[in-house]
């Protein structure tokens, strides 16, 4: 494969960075009137400004020439048909199988995945109906109430977020907490005032060996069999009685029907299946929604589903250069790779999304946070950037300082809604609440034209400014950004907007020749801490044969630890 900076594709854009890269977005909307327009697309309820770029029409003609010629029709082809593009793991990487609507077969290994998965999701609404309408019971005989969420990462990150989104859609009668880190605290908050007679656990986890989940889902089995049961029955969950209140308490979402067995849920009972080529990140649409479809409804998860698919229509069949994941995925490369511009920011102005860059940080960075080529070489060229932001208008507040007048270039993506979420549930919301939200979409559309068109040092001076503080009120501008405005945030809306992100960073990958699919960077790290572990358990000094900065921190943690 030639590498990428061979590419005759990838060289003309270099010349063409020189050319344009002192060009001011002030020009650029000068000198064409018809900008606006022209860098616009609309797809899946998503109405994409691409104009404030530091781009011109060129650029964009190269850069789509640059995927073409980085084989990405090609790649998306292969996405879709179910080819193992997964390559070091030898796997597709199909989620667009989990939103396809049945009727349409999608093949790995020969067999169709698409019965399976409709099962699945038959499995899933029939098990959320009989929480939500108190069906299915504790080993109390009392209904669920309390659901609690045990998974971290890929199992923990995308149900959380979407449940945060879709608040004004949530059942207000189940209460819904998620669990993922390993520290005591997070589990010890979340059952703070639970009845264990009425909480139920879901146990999510692609591998059901992930530390941090069977700790806590250890924990938490332990908790409820005390509550029930009492401390000795909590110290053999292993009995007949045990298995009997975890088998009411307990499901778990898993591809591996051995350990989830061994836990003690019954997996042809209580377990939700999914599949090898379902990565972690990209799992929200299978089983992992699970706590979510018992929270919105299976009605609402599948307009969610209905979301993410029509986005993947969009991706499969718009030409590249009217393709919007495509076309963030290339601005992304501009600025990531010829400007040399190491993060972005998301900025959501909409409170329901505030977990929505946690979610996208590891969608982005553990897909492309990758330094070696798919043919196994070192890459010679930048990949993922670092993906950051906070809510507006608090990020405002805080670290805009730095995106307006910093020496950074950080490009941002602005989101924001037409209408306020939280009007759908209340009706009392536009009366009460009167002003608020032109209020939260007048400062998005203010940042990204200040952020443009910045304050010249002669607008400041014409102001009347003193000359000692002429310098300190002038925005340079010239800073880039993507604004992306939906109708209002909805189950569809938030499926489509996760689907034009998963597809932005796959084309992203494609170029830069790495896969995006594996993670292989987060298992040192665990096996080092289960080597560590034991030492810090140890009762008696254990030898210790790490660096002497290792050895000395587990020292002092043995003699300060309770
Ligand atoms: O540590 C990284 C990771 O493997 C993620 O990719 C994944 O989403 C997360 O851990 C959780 O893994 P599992 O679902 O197997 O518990």
């Amino acid at each position: 494969m030639v590498r990428l900076i061979d590419l005759p594709e990838w060289q003309a854009l270099e010349v063409h960075y020189h050319q344009i890269r002192s060009l001011h977005l002030r020009e650029l909307f000068a000198q064409d009137p018809g900008r606006a327009q022209r860098f616009r697309l609309e797809a899946a309820g998503w109405l994409l400004d691409y104009s404030k770029n530091r781009i011109t029409q060129e650029t964009l003609a190269l850069l789509v020439e640059l995927a073409k010629a980085c084989g990405v029709e090609e790649a998306r082809k292969q996405m879709f048909s179910g080819e193992k593009i997964n390559r070091t793991e030898d796997r597709p990487a199909l989620h667009v199988a989990l939103r396809t609507p049945p009727g349409q077969p999608i093949y790995v290994d020969g067999q169709d995945v698409m019965p399976q998965v409709q099962q699945v999701l038959r499995q899933m609404a029939d098990f959320a109906e009989k929480i939500r309408t108190g069906q299915w019971l504790g080993a109390t005989g009392r209904p669920i109430r309390n659901i609690v969420n045990l998974g971290i990462g890929g199992s923990d990150l995308g149900p959380a977020m979407a449940y945060e989104a879709l608040r004004p859609y949530t059942d207000p009668k189940l209460r819904l907490r998620f669990v993922s880190n390993i520290d005591g605290a997070h589990l010890a908050s979340a059952l703070e005032g639970l009845d264990p007679a009425e909480t139920l656990f879901i146990v999510v986890s692609k591998t059901f060996t992930t530390l941090e989940t069977l700790t806590n889902a250890t924990t938490a089995r332990r908790w409820l069999l005390t509550g029930l049961g009492g401390p000795e029955l909590a110290e053999n969950p292993q009995s007949l009685q045990a298995r009997q209140i975890t088998t009411r308490h307990f499901v778990a979402v898993s591809t591996q029907k051995e350990p989830v067995n061994q836990f003690g849920i019954d997996p042809k009972e209580n377990m939700f299946e999914f599949w090898e080529w379902v990565g972690g990140r990209y799992s929200l649409p299978s089983a992992v929604g699970l706590s979510l479809m018992v929270a919105i409804g299976p009605e609402q998860f599948s307009h969610m589903l209905a979301g993410y698919h029509a986005m993947d229509q969009h991706f499969y069949s718009a030409p590249l250069h009217q393709n919007m994941p495509v076309i963030l995925a290339l601005l992304g490369i501009w600025y990531r790779n010829f400007f040399q511009a190491p993060t972005y920011a998301v900025i959501p102005y909409e409170q329901s999304l505030a977990r929505l860059v946690a979610y996208l940080q590891q969608l982005d960075m553990e897909s492309n946070g990758k330094a070696t080529t798919q043919q196994g070489h070192p890459v010679e060229w930048s990949t993922g950037p670092i993906v950051w932001g906070d809510l507006g208008t608090n990020a405002q507040h805080a670290f805009f300082q730095l995106l307006h007048q910093g020496t950074h270039m950080v490009p941002c993506d602005f989101i924001g809604f037409a209408k306020p979420t939280w009007s759908v549930v209340r009706e009392d919301y536009d009366r009460l609440f009167t002003g608020h939200h032109d209020r939260l979409i007048a400062n998005l559309l203010a940042q990204t034209e200040a952020l443009a068109f910045g304050k010249l040092v002669e607008e400041i001076r014409a102001e009347g400014v003193h000359e000692r503080l002429v310098w300190h009120q002038t925005f340079p501008g010239n800073r880039p950004s993507n604004t992306l405005l939906a109708e209002r945030l909805t189950p569809y809306s938030l499926g489509s907007l996760i689907a034009l992100y998963e597809h932005k960073i796959f084309v992203q990958g494609v170029i830069w020749q790495i896969n995006s699919f594996d993670q292989p960077g987060v298992e040192l790290g665990k096996q080092l801490a289960s080597r560590i572990l034991p030492e810090l358990e140890a009762p008696g000094e254990p030898p210790l044969s790490h660096d002497s900065s290792t050895n000395q921190l587990i020292r002092w943690y043995r003699q300060h630890r309770a």
